[in-house]
């Protein structure tokens, strides 16, 4: 079928895109890892945008507290009991070493800020954590304000719910649709959804899948990758990118060859 053109694409192809930000490097989903990112030479992050109970957009991956964001008073509390009120109580930076004591859960309007302060193109994960349509409307309204997004950002989710609320709110949006293992209706899903991507665990990414995304024009990236050399025999098949937490490894002379089809 070739690169059908009704089907909105990024600019850039995305061949090495930072996992929550450089999070190998830093903590996860923090300006910090989004800044660590461009000061290692990257030109894509992804990170998770989810949201508080008082429908507060920030960047976290997981429904509560505790793992990667601390809190005193707070203890491990839901995500959905938060509001904004409590981003000050809360420190995303100290789990992962002193030196990001401090460092705060972001605002999805502060991270979009820094990727366009750094140049980076970013893809926005959904995370709606039952709130489908809540996140993709908060998503639209961020995307909205920033006319540069719709060329430097991809939107991806799990939730195809989510992502079928994003699509009648942004007909242009470059958009990626995210499957652990892609099943049988992986492509009538993303012909659907008109995304241009499909992003999958690197553990099922197969030769034969590359050939059947290839015939209907639809890039390939896996997550989480941080080895090149499992990767090596895909991108002549038609692997576009990966994600990874540890960038500068597929950034190393080497790790993806120079030939690679576009
Ligand atoms: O967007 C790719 C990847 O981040 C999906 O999985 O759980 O790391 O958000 P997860
Ligand atoms: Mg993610």
């Amino acid at each position: 079928m070739g690169r059908n053109a009704r089907i909105p694409r990024v600019a850039d192809r995305g061949r090495i895109v930072a996992h929550r930000g450089a999070s190998q490097a830093a903590p996860e989903n923090t300006l910090a890892a989004i800044d660590m990112a461009a000061r290692m030479g990257c030109t894509w992050v992804e990170f998770d945008l989810t949201l508080f109970g008082d429908g507060t957009p920030v960047l976290h991956h997981d429904d509560r507290l505790g793992r990667v964001a601390t809190s005193a008073s707070l203890g491990e509390a839901a995500l959905a009991d938060l509001t904004a009120a409590d981003l000050g109580q809360i420190d995303a930076g100290s789990w992962r070493a002193p030196e990001f004591t401090g460092e705060r859960i972001p605002l999805l309007e502060e991270a979009l800020d820094l990727v366009e302060a750094h140049g980076l193109h970013a893809n926005l994960e959904l995370k709606p954590h039952g709130l489908s349509r809540e996140t993709a409307a908060a998503a639209l309204e961020a995307l909205a304000r920033r006319p540069w997004a719709q060329s430097r950002v991809l939107v991806s989710s799990f939730d195809l719910d989510a992502l079928t609320a994003f699509r009648e709110g942004a007909p242009d949006q470059p958009m990626a649709v995210l499957f652990k293992k892609p099943g049988p209706g992986w492509v009538a899903e993303a012909e659907r959804l008109r995304a241009g991507a499909l992003h999958l665990n690197f553990r099922n990414l197969t030769a034969s899948l590359l050939h059947e995304a290839a015939r209907h024009g639809i890039d390939v990236r896996v997550y989480t990758i941080n080895d090149p050399v499992l990767m090596q025999p895909f991108w002549a098949e038609g692997l576009t990118g990966v994600i990874t937490d540890h960038p500068p490894l597929f950034m190393a002379a080497g790790a993806i060859p120079e030939e690679i089809p576009a």
